[in-house]
């Protein structure tokens, strides 16, 4: 499928240049699982933009020289990676009609520790698309900075499906919505900030490391399993209709359907999981106790203390700076973090 407000201008001037980018990882509330062929969304999802966990990208491009892509991860090369750039250059091509026409050499760090599991995915083709857009400006002109934006979060999306949202800040939306005027199922758009109460400007998200490592089945495959999975469409009508009360809940700041929302979307991702054939589970022992122990907490405290997951073991720690906060980092490192491989904890912030 080929889209025409993307489509690359004919003429460029091409030439040597060195650009570099930075992008942040996201998470979702409202989940992203099931695609179809381009990278299309089957039903719409909702992040929040972190504030720490970031990718930063140099590009050098040569002009003229063959085609061909180097990557580096840290200082290590990646030739793995580098062949799924290569393959992803080729196929955005018709948007950035000289991208074939020279050689890359990428170098890429993360701010988050690398076997930490949280998906580099999202921020590191986040990343990238900006970098294409910033050379794309410089040989073929210069565009607005909200068509610039659009642009490379359109291109982020053929990455990875979810990078589409790291393009800005907040609370984010990729996929139709009824509920979300200009949503697309080809670029993520900014969930209006008039439109989210307070509570919502200032949040934690502390992930535990439950399990770091290699995932025992990857998103690609997971989200390939939902085509023949029995209960997807029940799903993915859920996913759509759940925008309804999320969009009341974001105006309101009632915390406690916020809660109920988010972790039942959380579980529902889990259990489309275990549903696929063959089934499979991505959830260790450490992330059930530690759902229970937040579940424990919360009919003791009453405190804002909840969930979410993204594919893996690993458990986001969602929870407000609304006063409450210092009790709630207390009993995540008294009660929560020996359930972690390593003491692993990584602390990140959404506010805008
Ligand atoms: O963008 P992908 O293909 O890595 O898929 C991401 C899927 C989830 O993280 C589980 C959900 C989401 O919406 O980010």
């Amino acid at each position: 499928m080929t889209t025409n407000e993307f489509l690359g201008k004919e003429n460029f001037t091409i030439q040597n240049k060195t650009v570099s980018e930075s992008c942040p990882s996201n998470i979702a509330l409202i989940k992203y699982w099931g695609k179809y062929k381009d990278q299309i969304p089957a039903n719409p999802s909702i992040s929040f933009t972190l504030n720490h966990c970031k990718t930063n990208t140099e590009m050098e491009f040569f002009a003229n020289e063959p085609f061909s892509v180097q990557t580096f991860l840290s200082g290590n090369e990646e030739v793995k990676f580098a062949e799924k750039i290569e393959k992803y250059f080729k196929n955005i091509e018709q948007y950035l009609p000289w991208i074939l026409k020279g050689k890359y050499v990428i170098k890429t760090e993360n701010t988050f520790p690398h076997s930490s599991g949280i998906a580099s995915s999202a921020s590191g083709f986040g990343a990238i698309a900006k970098c294409l857009m910033t050379l794309d400006e410089e040989f073929s002109g210069k565009t607005s900075e909200d068509e610039s934006l659009r642009k490379a979060s359109f291109l982020a999306r053929l990455g990875s499906g979810s990078a589409c949202r790291s393009l800005y800040n907040g609370l984010v939306v990729w996929g139709k919505s009824d509920e979300v005027e200009g949503s697309s199922d080809l670029f993520a758009v900014k969930y209006s900030d008039d439109e989210i109460h307070p509570v919502f400007k200032d949040f934690n998200d502390w992930v535990l490391l439950i399990h770091e490592g290699v995932k025992s089945v990857s998103s690609t495959v997971g989200h390939g399993l939902m085509n023949t999975n029995p209960y997807a469409e029940r799903r993915f009508q859920e996913a759509r209709e759940n925008f309804v009360p999320m969009k009341e809940i974001l105006k309101s700041g009632n915390m406690e359907e916020f809660i109920k929302l988010v972790e039942h979307e959380a579980l529902t991702l889990h259990a489309m999981m275990m549903m696929s054939d063959p089934a499979f589970i991505l959830m260790k022992t450490g992330t059930l106790e530690v759902i229970n122990k937040i579940w424990d907490f919360r009919k003791e405290t009453n405190l804002p203390l909840f969930f979410t997951l993204d594919a893996g073991a690993n458990v986001h720690l969602l929870f407000p700076n609304d006063g409450s906060e210092e009790q709630i980092k207390s009993f995540i490192e008294t009660e929560l973090l020996q359930h972690t491989q390593k003491n692993g904890v990584v602390k990140d912030v959404t506010k805008f």
